[in-house]
């Protein structure tokens, strides 16, 4: 039942194969929501001073993944660029520029293969395949093939109902195949995607909720977003019977993180303010007691992960409205004092708009996309511990 609308492709991808993209159109699963309170700007936190360093970059750095231990890619504008890792913060190797070059295609999830051999590129309506080691080697010949989209265009700003569509690729020598399986309409603007440790499950973020449809196509949403769980084997096949459950993930929800065990599925509440954590079991069955916590943090919370074996939880606080009388940061959340009902966590001082993260190997450093400092962040995560 969708309804034709300013379609476009929203942008975060996290996913090894299958590669599943989110784009637009409008959706008709409206939520029972009983709305908590959106916040502008967050309460003051204290200052936590521990190591971080940065790495100016030329464009916007938006999406950030590790190909060796040694080597990162970050989406950067319309580029990708490649960063030396060994040293504290990282150094600029290399810059390649897509092939498009021009709006709407500016780089902006990334995600790699299992394997480290490709690396996607959301961009446009669909995904720019980049083969890694010729990347690597200088960048000739490294970029491989565009997946295509079925409809719409990039852009984070401009999102509007969703779908999901999954693609599937890889041929043995690492040619790419793109065939299109299908899509499932979820609430509105999908940014936040994560599998389940066991690759089962894939859980999406919609921001909000289309109330009504005008018979002029305007499209009345609410405030308060949503949680989606999906069924991954069956969003292999037949992707529009995929939807286990949704519940309701405060105002503006955009992105999640899974626990280590698989027990419990963390949500950004960008306009609340709030990181959300459901269990995941009571969320599968789609129960109204699923949320255990509601941990205020900082402004716009927009990317989160778990650091130091799953002991932290750390947001990325954007401020990406530009609120006055606040600050950027990320607020680092003790787990378990959080699923105790404990508040008032701290923050790290960052550069404007941090936005994407990506935890090293070792798990030592945290690096986060600083997309409005142009710059990319190093965290000494391991000092977190040290108390
Ligand atoms: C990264 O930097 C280290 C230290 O400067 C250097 O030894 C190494 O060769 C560099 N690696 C790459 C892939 O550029
Ligand atoms: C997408 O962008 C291209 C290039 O700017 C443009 O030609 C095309 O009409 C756009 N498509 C949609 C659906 O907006
Ligand atoms: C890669 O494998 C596919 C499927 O087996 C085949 O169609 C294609 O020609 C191969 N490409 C190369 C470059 O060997
Ligand atoms: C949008 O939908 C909500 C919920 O149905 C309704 O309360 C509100 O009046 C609508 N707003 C507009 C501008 O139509
Ligand atoms: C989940 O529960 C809500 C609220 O009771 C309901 O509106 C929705 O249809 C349910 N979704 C699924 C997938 O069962
Ligand atoms: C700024 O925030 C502080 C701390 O919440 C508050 O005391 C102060 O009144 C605010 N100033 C303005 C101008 O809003
Ligand atoms: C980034 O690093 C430079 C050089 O160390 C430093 O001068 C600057 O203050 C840092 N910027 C931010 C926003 O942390
Ligand atoms: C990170 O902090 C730890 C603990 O203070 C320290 O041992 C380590 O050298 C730091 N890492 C870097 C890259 O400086």
């Amino acid at each position: 039942m969708a309804v034709a609308t300013n379609i476009s492709l929203l942008s975060d991808m996290f996913l090894s194969t299958p590669l599943f993209f989110t784009i637009t159109t409008c959706a008709t699963i409206v939520a029972a929501a009983s709305p908590p309170a959106c916040q502008s700007i967050a309460p003051p936190q204290q200052t936590i001073n521990i190591q971080t360093s940065n790495v100016t970059l030329n464009y916007t750095p938006f999406g950030i993944v590790y190909a060796r231990k040694d080597i990162l890619f970050v989406g950067a504008g319309h580029n990708v660029a490649l960063l030396n890792t060994s040293t504290f913060p990282p150094s600029l190797i290399n810059t390649l520029p897509t092939p498009f070059g021009t709006e709407p295609f500016a780089v902006n999830g990334l995600a790699i293969s299992r394997d480290k051999r490709i690396l996607y590129l959301s961009s446009g309506p669909g995904a720019i395949v980049v083969d890694v080691e010729k990347a690597i080697a200088g960048g000739a010949g490294s970029i491989v093939d565009y997946l295509d989209g079925t409809v719409g265009n990039s852009s984070i700003e401009r999102h509007f109902p969703f779908t999901v569509n999954t693609h599937l690729h890889h041929t043995r020598n690492w040619s790419v195949s793109n065939t299109y399986v299908g899509y499932i309409e979820l609430d509105l603007s999908v940014v936040g995607t994560a599998l389940s440790p066991d690759g089962k499950r894939l859980y999406a973020t919609s921001e909000n909720v289309l109330n009504s449809i005008s018979s002029t196509g305007t499209c009345n949403i609410s405030a308060t977003g949503t949680l989606s769980v999906l069924d991954v084997e069956i969003l292999k096949t037949n992707p529009s019977e995929a939807l286990l459950a949704t519940v309701d993930a405060g105002c503006g929800p955009v992105r999640v993180a899974v626990s280590h065990d698989g027990k419990l599925v963390w949500v950004t509440a960008r306009e609340s303010n709030m990181l959300l954590a459901f269990d995941a079991t009571k969320l599968e069955l789609n129960s109204s007691d699923a949320l255990v916590a509601s941990v205020q943090v900082g402004t716009s919370p927009v990317g989160v992960v778990l650091v130091n074996g799953g002991r932290h939880i750390i947001t990325a606080d954007s401020n990406r409205f530009g609120y006055k009388n606040t600050t950027t940061g990320l607020t680092v959340v003790d787990i378990e004092a959080a699923l105790k009902g404990e508040q008032g966590f701290p923050r790290i001082p960052t550069g404007l708009f941090p936005r994407e993260f990506v935890l090293s190997p070792d798990g030592k450093t945290l690096l986060l996309s600083d997309y409005a400092s142009n710059m990319v962040q190093a965290v000494n995560v391991s000092q977190l511990t040290l108390n």
